[in-house]
């Protein structure tokens, strides 16, 4: 991890939260190949690889010690869709985890429900994380991530989700 001290950390703070913050907090981390996270266009899963499937989301092992869910952009295969990613939780805090390939700029978002309170941020994933805290857990969250195609070519990279969710009693 040679960036990720250097890294910027994109702080998202909602309003409203640090309620309830004395509940017992727990992390909890969720693989990049996780079906809690619903990848546009679908990822392909190793069976369906298997019987063909090509999707601008793939499962990668060129990074050293892992696997990682990758995407180099839209293709022709998968009509051009702008590759996204979602995942709905209830936690306070969220961070994901790219690998030092990942260069794309991406827009993240977190939208809040029913307050329907959302924020987006433009992040270069080559200089910055994907980090937000003061996440109001009395409501459900979406993330969603959109790859913002360039100029130039440039990689995504998810190898994992680490949420802080309250401990279940
Ligand atoms: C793999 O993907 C195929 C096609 O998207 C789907 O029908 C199948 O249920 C998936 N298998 C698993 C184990 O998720
Ligand atoms: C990305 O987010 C910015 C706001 O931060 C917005 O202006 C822009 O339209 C978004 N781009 C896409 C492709 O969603
Ligand atoms: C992301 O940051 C790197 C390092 O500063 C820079 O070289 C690159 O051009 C940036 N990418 C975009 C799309 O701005
Ligand atoms: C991302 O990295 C690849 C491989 O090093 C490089 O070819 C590409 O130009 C980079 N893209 C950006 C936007 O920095």
């Amino acid at each position: 991890m040679p960036d990720c001290l250097s890294r910027i950390y994109i702080l998202l703070c909602f309003l409203g939260a640090g309620l309830l913050q004395s509940w017992a907090q727990q992390n909890v981390v969720l693989q990049s190949n996780s079906p809690d996270i619903v990848y546009s266009p679908a990822l392909c899963n190793t069976s369906a690889i298997d019987t063909g499937c090509v999707s601008a989301w793939q499962l990668v092992n060129d990074v050293p010690g892992t696997t990682v869910v990758a995407t180099n952009g839209p293709i022709s295969q998968t009509d051009y869709t702008i590759p996204q990613l979602f995942l709905s939780f209830r936690g306070s805090a969220l961070y994901l985890r790219t690998s030092p390939f990942s260069n794309a700029s991406v827009n993240f978002s977190l939208t809040a429900s029913p307050s329907e309170l959302t924020i987006t941020r433009e992040v270069n994933t080559s200089i910055e994380n994907i980090f937000a805290v003061d996440i109001p857990e009395t409501q459900t969250t979406t993330l969603g991530i959109t790859y913002l195609p360039g100029v130039s070519s440039a990689r995504f990279d998810i190898e994992f989700i680490t949420l802080t969710v309250a401990n279940s009693r």
